[in-house]
């Protein structure tokens, strides 16, 4: 258990990183990849999974709260799906302005708040029909409990929570060491690992940044804080192939394959 004041110290740490990290994500040619992608209006990053996921869900004309939405590709690719509106929520003031950037060139009516998710502004709006949270996100939270009451209570009744994350059984794996298939660190991990690089997708040389948090919350540890949220779970699918840097694509296309990442769809109940 994990008290607040150290979870807002945590959330701070990350915030400095990813702040620090947003300059090498607008140098780089995904970048320009995006801004010349969102000038067209049925432009998305999404894979083929959650576009399934999120078409049959159906996103179509319904309002969705993306948490952890950094510079709001996935929330306008969920706009280019059909939702009728969409709420991005960041803490990293710098990922937001990217966000509008991109929000501009797309034309949409997207909003974005800057803010830690452990704590939301009183008037934040709630009441969503969908709340998305992606790739790379959950590992970011020193409370997994919390996290998951906060995103519960910005749905509406009835309102249905979609993840697409990596697989936590992948953590134990690091695909920089000298026998990548060799499990390097356990599954049942309590303490965080601290970086002190740049937070980048690519195999660019990291600077150095203000040290960030990563946790690994176990699968069952997820839907129960989940369940322990209100939830109630509709589906949940583990996948063999890669939703993550492409470091990890090694770990791909094996006889024994790993789970690589999963979804979640549940509904407020
Ligand atoms: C890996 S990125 C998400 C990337 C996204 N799935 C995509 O593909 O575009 C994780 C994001 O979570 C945000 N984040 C981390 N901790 C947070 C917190 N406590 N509150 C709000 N946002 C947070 C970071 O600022 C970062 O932008």
């Amino acid at each position: 258990m994990i008290d607040k004041s150290e979870i807002l110290r945590i959330a701070e740490c990350n915030r400095l990183a990813w702040d620090a990290s947003a300059v090498h994500h607008n140098e780089n040619p995904e970048w320009q990849k995006l801004k010349a992608g969102f000038a067209r209006a049925e432009f998305s990053t999404f894979d083929a999974t959650l576009t399934a996921i999120l078409t049959d869900l159906p996103v179509l004309g319904q309002s969705v709260v993306q948490i952890g939405c950094n510079n709001g590709r996935e929330l306008l690719s969920a706009m280019a799906l059909g939702a009728k509106s969409g709420l991005g929520i960041d803490q990293s003031t710098a990922f937001i302005d990217q966000a509008y950037r991109l929000t501009e060139i797309s034309g949409r009516d997207c909003q974005f708040l800057a803010s830690n998710i452990y704590s939301l502004p009183e008037d934040t709006p709630r009441g969503f029909d969908v709340a998305l949270i992606t790739i790379g996100v959950l590992n970011w939270m020193p409370d997994i409990d919390l996290f998951f009451k906060v995103v519960s209570s910005l749905l509406s009744e009835n309102g249905k929570l979609v993840i697409y994350e990596t697989h936590p059984f992948l953590e134990v794996f690091d695909p920089g060491a000298a026998d990548p298939f060799l499990p390097a660190s356990s599954y049942f991990v309590e303490t965080p690992f601290v970086s002190e690089q740049a937070i980048v997708y690519d195999e660019s040389e990291p600077s150095r940044v203000p040290a960030s948090y990563w946790y690994v919350h176990r699968l069952g540890d997820i839907i129960t804080a989940c369940i322990d949220a209100g939830l109630c779970l509709d589906k949940i699918v583990e996948y063999p192939h890669s939703n993550r840097e492409t470091e990890y694509d090694l770990y791909t296309n094996q006889v024994a394959q790993l789970p690589m990442c999963f979804s979640l769809v549940a509904h407020k109940g």
